[in-house]
């Protein structure tokens, strides 16, 4: 497999992660609505406004212009999750703004805020899934060298910094958290 094909499926294994430890905190706040799971939760959104947002899609934008480019009929199924991409950019302002108006003492219902979580939850599943399914496969297929070279020369780069060796220390306790989770359910 490509190098950068496997780092981007990486990355999709950890904002999975990601999405279901939000999906969870979001019910502990529901329930008990604690600071501390409200400040986890800021971290999250924080971390999808950043990572995600700002070197995820843009890396992929760069290779779907490419693929764009290098075939035609890939074209229509390239532009789609372009757009994709803007909504999804929407979507994580959105969500943003219910945090926001949490941490603000706003009146938000507990109801809007899992609503507006679960639904954030399900198009990025269903975006990274569609790019695993259709996209992904046509790009090792359809690109050449000479397309990855001409990648290589806009794509952005970026540790990221919750999932990488490099984390930022604003995320320690976000990482320990998503870890705990994930073993609790893995020994399920
Ligand atoms: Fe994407
Ligand atoms: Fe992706």
């Amino acid at each position: 497999m490509n190098i950068i094909i496997y780092d981007l499926m990486q990355d999709h294994r950890n904002i999975a992660r990601l999405l279901v430890y939000m999906g969870e905190s979001v019910q502990w706040i529901k329930e008990g609505n604690s600071e501390a799971h409200i400040l986890l939760l800021r971290n999250c959104v924080e971390y999808l406004k950043t990572y995600p947002e700002e070197i995820h899609h843009p890396k992929e934008n760069a290779i779907f212009d490419q693929l764009g480019i290098r075939d035609g009929v890939s074209k229509s199924m390239v532009d789609r999750l372009l757009v994709e991409h803007q909504y999804l950019a929407r979507k994580t302002k959105s969500l943003c703004e219910v945090v926001n108006a949490i941490e603000c003492d706003q009146i938000v219902s507990h109801q809007k805020l899992v609503e507006v979580c679960a639904d954030y939850v399900e198009h990025q599943f269903r975006h990274m899934r569609d790019e695993e399914d259709t996209v992904f496969p046509l790009i090792e297929q359809k690109l050449t060298v000479t397309d990855w070279k001409s990648i290589i020369r806009v794509m952005p780069a970026g540790e990221d910094p919750l999932f990488s060796k490099e984390r930022k220390k604003y995320y320690d306790s976000l990482y320990s958290e998503i870890s705990n989770s994930y073993q609790y359910h893995k020994a399920r």
